[in-house]
């Protein structure tokens, strides 16, 4: 069982929906996936709720009761398990120990200089605690390419090529089909899923 997370230091950059979204392209292929919501705000469990049949589960889970869910994913055979948290925060020793673990942590960020620091400040610890983990743009809210940051940040840690563009097209994101599942879908977001699924592998 792999264990990912879609995490950074940043409220609000896109950590659900781009989670979300991985679950629904690696669930039509056949994968049996997990995403365990540890937010207080539930974002992904409350669209899950809402979904009439979803391509993959989504549990509600509390960091001090995580390990436990880990325990139960691995025995009830899920492929791969992904963790939606609130940002993280130095003090949050219990959520560091637990992105200790992952196998795989992109970091979306919007670009711009005070998110380049923060996303800095995180990709330290990530690294003194060895985990592999790779930044990734996510251009929403008109966002042009922030070459200059990614350049930046690219001296110091993986980035990804390819970027998540704007995925307004759908209004709430579908759990039931893959976005890859359309033309559309497949242009704004295929290269992205294919550098994923590299690093995955
Ligand atoms: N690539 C995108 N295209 C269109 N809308 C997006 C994209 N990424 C994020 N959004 C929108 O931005 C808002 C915030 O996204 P989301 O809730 O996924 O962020 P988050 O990082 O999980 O936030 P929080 O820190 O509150 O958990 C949502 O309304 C979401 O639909
Ligand atoms: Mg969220």
């Amino acid at each position: 069982m792999k264990v990912l997370s879609v995490t950074n230091t940043k409220g609000g950059t896109g950590k659900s929906t781009i989670s979300l979204i991985l679950c629904t392209c690696l669930a039509a292929e056949k994968k049996k996936i997990l995403l365990l919501d540890c937010d207080i705000q539930s974002t992904s469990f409350e669209m899950y709720q809402l979904e009439e049949s979803p391509l993959f589960e989504v549990r509600k889970s509390d960091v001090s009761k995580l390990e436990r869910e880990l325990i139960k994913a691995e025995k009830d055979g899920f492929d791969i398990v992904f963790l939606d948290f609130a940002r993280f925060t130095e003090e949050n020793t219990e959520m560091l120990s637990f992105l200790s673990i992952c196998d795989l942590v992109l970091i979306p960020t919007l670009g711009g200089i005070i998110e380049i620091l923060s996303v800095q400040k995180f990709v330290k610890f990530l690294k003194a605690s060895n985990v592999s983990h790779s930044i990734f743009l996510n251009k929403y809210r008109g966002l042009k390419e922030d070459k200059e940051t990614l350049s930046i940040l690219s001296e110091q840690t993986e980035v990804f090529k390819s970027h998540v563009q704007d995925l307004k097209l759908f209004k709430d994101v579908n759990l039931s089909s893959s976005i890859l599942s359309t033309k559309e879908g497949q242009k704004r977001f295929k290269l992205f899923y294919d550098e994923f699924k590299i690093l995955l592998s």
